[in-house]
């Protein structure tokens, strides 16, 4: 014990000290680009409300469970990825190091993102986005992201934001800001789903979005919906181990386990009906992929009293909450190369970002000139790493956190440690019974599955 506790005293960890500080955290981490950039495309090239009805079981079945195992594995071991796993057993702090490559491939297409997020935002500031036709919205989106010098500078700008926090820690302003921004976000994100599902021609895009077409379903929508539920929860690489492991012992973990997924998928679901009403309401196209948050909302806000300032606060909250969730992935890397390989933390995040970049570029490029050029299948650099990241690595990560805390530290264990301080679990039968039976039996076939399919492309 005494071990451990000087480990955790050498990690600065008093930034998240208070439960409150917790959440925010945690639901930082959760509400990102993941909700209101991908869930909607996702939603668009995988079936409409067919993916939606998929996502939300997997929500139930795996996301939950796996939400609350993470936690408490972090709280339990107080420590971050790699040593909470390797003080339960030695040899399984490989999944915590899974975590941190993880982490890399991420932030190295988020980041892309985030950069054109960046750039909207400016744009939105000067006016340049009160544009009514999506035809010349996506001719200024497509110009943007196609040419590499601007757009992969604004990744470099999203990423030295990134870093700029990370490196001070996590300060008090951060959480203090994580208050008042997230409220306001989620209030945007309600007025432009009310303006949305409002214009005329909305009810074809409401359909799409909430009435499953069984036919649309097959494996790839299987495989995409379960990588989106890690991909949204930021679960599987270790996030929200480490987050946990900044609790004290007297938080009950029950109501954060459950509040951040509810959160999540409200953002997500908002988002979806912000964004696909108004794709069919201005004829677009749902398919059109990672353009349709960038194409259609500027068309919504043009359409709406108030519209430029809308644009200008939606944007700038977008940001906050896509580097909100950079700096989870960040710290997953600096606190492993902080804690087990004795790197200050300052040169740790700084070369880690450096590398990032220069694994993130392609991606950028893949958004233009490199468009074709396919490293697998038929997938470029963004997609891959997309694919490589949501369909393998985080969901090996699901899988390899359920079998850890519900077969080799033990569910009881786990109980154990959330019924501490008086905390009664009604529905710990229940849980037990998904992480040890459901859970990696579920994650398994559908691995299996993304496995056969990238050897399929690569053939
Ligand atoms: N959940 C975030 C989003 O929805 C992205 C994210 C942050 C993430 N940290 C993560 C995804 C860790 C997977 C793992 O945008």
């Amino acid at each position: 014990m005494s071990l451990v506790t000087a480990k955790n005293k050498e990690k600065k960890r008093d930034q998240w000290g208070s439960k409150i500080g917790f959440v925010l955290a945690a639901a930082g981490s959760a509400v990102g680009l993941g909700n209101l950039w991908k869930f909607p495309y996702s939603v668009g090239n995988n079936g409409g409300g067919a993916f939606v009805m998929i996502y939300m079981i997997f929500l139930i079945l795996i996301g939950l469970p796996l939400m609350l195992a993470a936690i408490t594995l972090g709280r339990k071991t107080q420590l971050s990825a790699v040593g909470a796993y390797g003080s339960i057993k030695k040899k399984w702090s490989f999944v915590g190091g899974l975590g941190v490559i993880c982490g890399f491939f991420i932030l190295a297409f988020y980041s892309t993102v985030g950069g054109w997020v960046i750039y909207y935002c400016l744009k939105a500031f000067t006016g340049g986005l009160a544009i009514k036709d999506p035809e010349v919205l996506g001719g200024i989106f497509g110009g943007f992201i196609s040419s590499p010098v601007s757009s992969i500078m604004y990744q470099g700008i999203f990423l030295i934001l990134t870093l700029l926090i990370v490196i001070r820690g996590i300060s008090s302003g951060i959480e203090k800001a994580s208050k008042i921004m997230m409220p306001a976000l989620f209030v945007m994100i309600m007025l432009i789903a009310i303006r949305s599902v409002t214009l005329p021609g909305a009810s074809e895009g409401i359909a799409f979005f909430l009435l499953p077409d069984f036919s649309k379903i097959n494996m790839d929508v299987i495989m995409n919906a379960l990588g989106q539920v890690f991909f949204s929860l930021s679960i599987g690489m270790g996030v929200m181990v480490t987050y946990g492991s900044y609790l004290d012992k007297d938080a009950n973990l029950l109501g954060p386990a459950a509040s951040i997924p509810v959160l999540d998928t409200m953002v997500a679901i908002l988002a979806g009906f912000a964004t696909l009403p108004a794709v069919f309401a201005i004829g677009f196209k749902a398919s059109s992929g990672p353009g349709l948050m960038f194409v259609t909302l500027p068309a919504v806000f043009a359409s709406m009293p108030f519209g430029k300032l809308f644009c200008i606060l939606f944007f700038v909250l977008v940001l906050f909450a896509a580097l909100t969730s950079s700096i989870s992935m960040l710290e997953v890397c600096v606190s492993y190369f902080v804690d087990e390989k004795g790197v200050n933390r300052t040169k740790a995040a700084v070369m880690i970002i450096m590398v990032m970049y220069i694994v993130g570029i392609p991606a950028c490029l893949s958004m233009g000139p490199w468009q074709d050029l396919h490293i697998l299948g038929n997938l470029n650099f963004f997609d891959f790493y997309d694919k490589l990241t949501s369909n393998i690595l985080l969901t090996s990560g699901g899988l390899l956190l359920s079998i850890f805390v519900g077969w080799v530290w033990g569910a009881d264990h786990a109980i154990e440690e959330i019924e501490k301080m008086g905390v009664k679990f009604t529905l710990a039968p229940l849980w037990k019974f998904l992480i040890k039976y459901i859970v990696p039996p579920a994650v398994f076939i559908i691995l299996i599955n993304s496995f056969k399919s990238v050897i399929e492309a690569m053939f």
